[in-house]
């Protein structure tokens, strides 16, 4: 047998050792399966009572889902649609993630257009943008730009460049009009608003009143960032429920890793949460401390949960021991710092951090502002904001100052 057939046949035996097929995690719940978020989908009951009787009602409603990064709003946002997709009668449901450059009008006509498959107008209109029904828009590639607090990075777009229609607003009232001889609610999720500089959207929004106020129902989602609060407050009755969608409970957690790990097991193996066969290759103990260290943020669960199981299956670990959980933390934290796109004074700011555990504009010194080649504080924020879209460092949730503190990927370090 040749050496890469063995290497791929000693994988396969461990992770059926483990009783697994594959790696269950993964970084976003865009690129997952319905029938596997339906599967992994956990917690969040509260939020989706209040979504759902909301839905009960007649009256349209907008309804903005917001949260950090990586906290699950489209998670959240696509299960809504799979169960009004399964259940809800004559309800048209359509979901789109925001492409750059593009307003809300258009964005929403997309949406709706790609589900009206048989309307030979929808499909024509999509055309005329260049796009085809069943395709997917766009891919992002983070660049890192932008000095706004807690509102991202720039994202550079592998763009099919879409013509736009003239009238956006009236294509897609027209559209809508047409949807809604069919159906009696159509459903609109434009996810991902907050991709674009807060300044861009919150244009967007303003330009867009007039649609988020017609015959359809709006799911919007974005991040809990100084827009969000201005939207929230100055422009009242953009939204009749804004949602935060905040950190879940440990137990939450625990049954998350479950469900992950059921998902890739056979049918006749799936096991309840209290048996403790549920979370192997983890150990009851071990499976504690990884949904301890993902602190309620189900990407941290579900990116330290594969590095985890990575550095397990290098080990040809039979259970994950607290001794190979560390040694997953260890992997986790050099695979983080590695990622592409990280410059030398990045990695600077990023060694502060971890040495000072929280940096704000208070603690910071002036040596230290000096070394990093700056005069102000305020300087490094595109540095801190694309250390935070890279899951680096996240920014604590304080109004009066601005601090940012390692994620649990990271290793902290130990004060030597
Ligand atoms: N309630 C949940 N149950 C199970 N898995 C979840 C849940 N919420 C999120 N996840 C998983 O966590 C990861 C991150 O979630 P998601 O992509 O929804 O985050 P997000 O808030 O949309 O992030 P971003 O700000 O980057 O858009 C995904 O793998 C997703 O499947
Ligand atoms: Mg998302």
């Amino acid at each position: 047998m040749n050496e890469a057939d063995r290497i791929w046949d000693e994988l396969e035996d461990i992770y059926s050792q483990w009783g697994i097929t594959e790696i269950p995690f993964s970084e976003s719940a865009s690129i997952l399966g319905k029938s596997q978020l339906r599967k992994v989908f956990t917690g969040r009951s509260q939020e989706l009572r209040n979504v759902f009787s909301l839905l009960k009602g007649k009256e349209r409603r907008r309804i903005l889902v917001y949260g950090w990064i990586g906290i699950g709003k489209t998670a959240f946002i696509l299960e809504v649609l799979d169960v009004l997709k399964r259940k809800a009668t004559n309800t048209l449901t359509a979901y789109i993630s925001l492409p750059a450059n593009t307003d809300l009008a258009t964005t929403a006509l997309i949406a709706l257009a790609r589900e009206m498959k048989e309307d030979k107008w929808a499909q024509q209109l999509l055309n005329q943008m260049g796009l085809l029904a069943a395709k997917s828009l766009k891919q992002r590639e983070i660049t890192g730009k932008l000095g706004i607090p807690g509102s991202g990075v720039e994202y550079k777009e592998k763009n099919i460049d879409i013509n736009q229609p003239l009238l956006p607003e009236l294509s897609f009232e027209d559209l809508l009009k047409r949807a809604l001889e069919k159906y009696d609610r159509v459903i609109i999720a434009i996810d991902d608003l907050d991709k674009q500089d807060p300044a861009t959207v919150k244009q967007l929004l303003l330009n867009a009143q007039g649609m988020l106020k017609s015959g359809a129902w709006f799911i919007l989602t974005g991040h809990p960032s100084g827009l969000t609060r201005d939207i929230l407050m100055s422009e009242r009755g953009l939204f009749d429920l804004a949602m935060k969608l905040e950190p879940l409970e440990q137990d939450i957690m625990y049954k998350m890793l479950v469900n992950y790990l059921n998902s890739v097991r056979s049918e006749d193996c799936q096991y309840s949460v209290e048996d403790p066969k549920a979370v192997e290759p983890f150990t009851p103990e071990t499976a504690k401390m990884l949904c301890d260290r993902s602190s309620g943020v189900p990407r941290w669960l579900n990116r330290l949960g594969s590095y985890v199981l990575q550095k397990a299956s290098a080990l040809k670990a039979e259970t994950i021991t607290p001794e190979v959980l560390q040694e997953g933390f260890i992997y986790t934290d050099q695979q983080v710092k590695g990622q592409l796109g990280l410059k030398a004074t990045d990695l600077m700011v990023l060694d502060l951090i971890l040495e000072k555990d929280i940096l704000s504009d208070e603690n910071i010194s002036l040596e230290e502002l000096q070394k990093l080649k700056v005069q102000e504080f305020s300087e490094l924020l595109p540095i801190l904001d694309k250390l935070t879209e890279l899951d680096l460092i996240r920014r604590l949730p304080n109004e009066q100052a601005m601090e940012f503190t390692p994620t649990p990927l990271l290793l902290p370090h130990s004060g030597e």
